[in-house]
C-alpha cells in the first residue's frame, strides 16, 4: 500500500522543499520506496534533484491541477510518495490535498505565517468533512532560531486552528541549505549532525501520526 504525504503551505518559504526532500530522504534511508513528486511550478525539487546528478531518489515533476488524477498511475510501485507543494496556486493546493493521505503543514514561529495559513487549513477542513477526516494533517513548525525557546504562544497560535501541531521541529540550521545545494540532506552529508537528528525526529512522529500515535495539540515549551 502507498501512503502519500503532501507538504503543503501556500506561503513562500515556508520550508516546503526543505521538509519535503529531507522527509524522502529519511523515508528511503528506513527502506521505504520513495517517491518525490514536486508540484511546483518552479521546479525546486527537481533542481535539488538535478544538483545530485539524480543518485539520490527518484523525482518526477507533475506541477498541474489534474495532479490528482495523473500521480493515480505512478505511486503504485512506491511505499511512500511525498508531494512538495507549490506557493500560491490554490488550485495546485486543492489537488494535492485530494491526493493525499496525510498532509504536513511547515509553518515558522512567526504570527504573519501563521496567518497565512487559514485559506490552507480551510481547505483541508472542507475535504477533511466529505471524507471522513481524510487527510490527517498537522503542522510541523520550521526554522526556529536556534538558542531561542519556542513560545508557548507559537504552539498554542497554531493549535486554535483545531489541527495538531508536531512536537518535532526543525531549526534554522545552515545544513540545510548546504546539503541542499548538492542535491543532498543532512542525514547523507552529517549523519550523526543536529540536522540528521532533527529530520528523524520527524520522520518518526509522522509514521507514528499515521498509525494513530499521539501529538498534542499544545505543548508547553520544547526544548531546544
Ligand atoms: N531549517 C532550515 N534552516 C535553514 N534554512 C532553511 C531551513 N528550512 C528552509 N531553509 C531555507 O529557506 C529557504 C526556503 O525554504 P524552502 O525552499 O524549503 O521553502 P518552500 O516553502 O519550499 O519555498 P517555496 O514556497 O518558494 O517553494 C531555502 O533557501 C531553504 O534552504
Ligand atoms: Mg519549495
Amino acid at each position: 500500500m502507498t501512503t502519500t504525504l503532501a507538504v503543503l503551505n501556500q506561503k513562500g518559504g515556508a520550508g516546503k522543499t526543505t521538509l519535503s526532500t529531507n522527509i524522502a530522504c529519511q523515508l528511503q534511508l528506513n527502506d521505504y520506496r520513495v517517491l518525490l513528486v514536486d508540484s511546483d511550478p518552479q521546479g525546486s525539487a527537481r533542481d535539488w534533484h538535478a544538483a545530485s546528478d539524480g543518485q539520490h531518489l527518484p523525482v518526477v515533476g507533475l506541477d498541474r491541477a489534474t495532479l490528482d488524477r495523473d500521480i493515480k498511475a505512478i505511486t503504485k510501485d512506491y511505499d511512500w510518495v511525498v508531494i512538495d507543494g507549490a506557493p500560491q496556486l490554490r488550485e495546485m493546493a486543492v489537488a494535492a490535498i485530494k491526493a493525499a493521505d496525510v498532509i504536513l503543514i511547515p509553518v515558522q514561529p512567526s504570527p504573519y505565517d501563521i496567518w497565512a495559513c487559514s485559506d490552507l487549513v480551510e481547505l483541508i477542513k472542507s475535504r477533511q468533512e466529505v471524507t471522513d477526516g481524510r487527510p490527517k494533517t498537522a503542522f510541523v513548525i520550521s526554522r526556529v532560531i536556534q538558542g531561542t525557546k519556542l513560545s508557548k504562544e507559537v504552539r498554542e497560535a497554531l493549535a486554535e486552528y483545531g489541527l495538531p501541531v508536531f512536537e518535532h521541529f526543525t531549526s534554522q540550521r545552515v545544513i540545510y541549505p548546504n546539503s541542499a545545494a548538492s542535491g543532498s540532506t543532512p542525514m547523507l552529508m552529517e549523519p550523526s549532525g543536529e540536522g540528521a537528528k532533527e529530520v528523524q525526529r520527524i520522520t518518526r512522529e509522522l509514521n507514528n501520526f499515521i498509525t494513530g500515535g499521539i501529538t498534542r495539540g499544545t505543548h508547553s515549551e520544547a526544548a531546544l
